[in-house]
């Protein structure tokens, strides 16, 4: 079985990835320039290759951490119903906190995981996203910085999965509709 043969078609290529993210970075260093407490907080699982080519490309000091949360089962659409299940190791209070996500789809998840931190008594608190469904939004919520819109299918590949296969693609696509069925 070959990966590849899953995808129905490329959305963003690895390379319109890489490119990106570096610019991401970018930006963040010089907003973040001078602050010595930044926290990356890696919302898992889907966004760890996302923070892991992030956190490379800052050319800022940086902690990271992370803290798993769910809202899906194995299905494509969200539940609503959002849990953490595994929460930061370290305390967040008058730290600088950038949230990074691998995707916003309805901002459930999001509304739900800021509301929490916020409560902790962070000096900031941002959100960079890796992609947008912003047509999908039920929750606005304020992003900071943002990859790509993209457009309502469901996607694979670059951390993000369908019952957990496909996040080591290195390219974001669009999975065959057989193999969700
Ligand atoms: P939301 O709560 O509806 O905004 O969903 C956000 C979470 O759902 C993301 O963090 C992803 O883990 C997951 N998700 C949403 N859309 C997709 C997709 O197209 N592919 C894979 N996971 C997705
Ligand atoms: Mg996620």
């Amino acid at each position: 079985m070959i990966l590849e043969e899953h995808v129905d078609h490329v959305l963003i290529d690895r390379e319109r990835v890489q490119t990106r993210v570096g610019e991401l970075a970018a930006e963040i260093s010089r907003d973040y320039a001078g602050v010595d407490d930044l926290l990356l907080v890696c919302v898992l699982k889907g966004a760890f290759m996302f923070l892991a080519d992030l956190s490379r490309r800052l050319t800022i000091p940086h902690a990271i951490d992370f803290m798993a949360v769910s809202s899906y089962g194995a299905s494509t659409e969200s539940s609503g119903i959002v849990r953490i299940i595994m929460d930061l190791e370290t305390s967040i209070l008058d730290r600088h906190v950038l949230v990074v996500e691998d995707i916003i789809d309805s901002g459930r998840t999001l509304d739900y995981t800021t509301r929490n931190l916020s409560t902790r008594g962070p000096a900031s608190l941002r959100i960079c996203t890796l992609l947008d469904k912003k047509e999908r939004r039920m929750i606005p919520i304020p992003v900071d910085y943002i990859g790509f819109e993209i457009p309502d299918e469901f996607v694979i590949g670059y951390g993000l999965d369908f019952v957990e296969l496909y996040r080591n693609l290195p390219f974001i696509g669009v999975l065959k509709p057989e193999f969700y069925e």
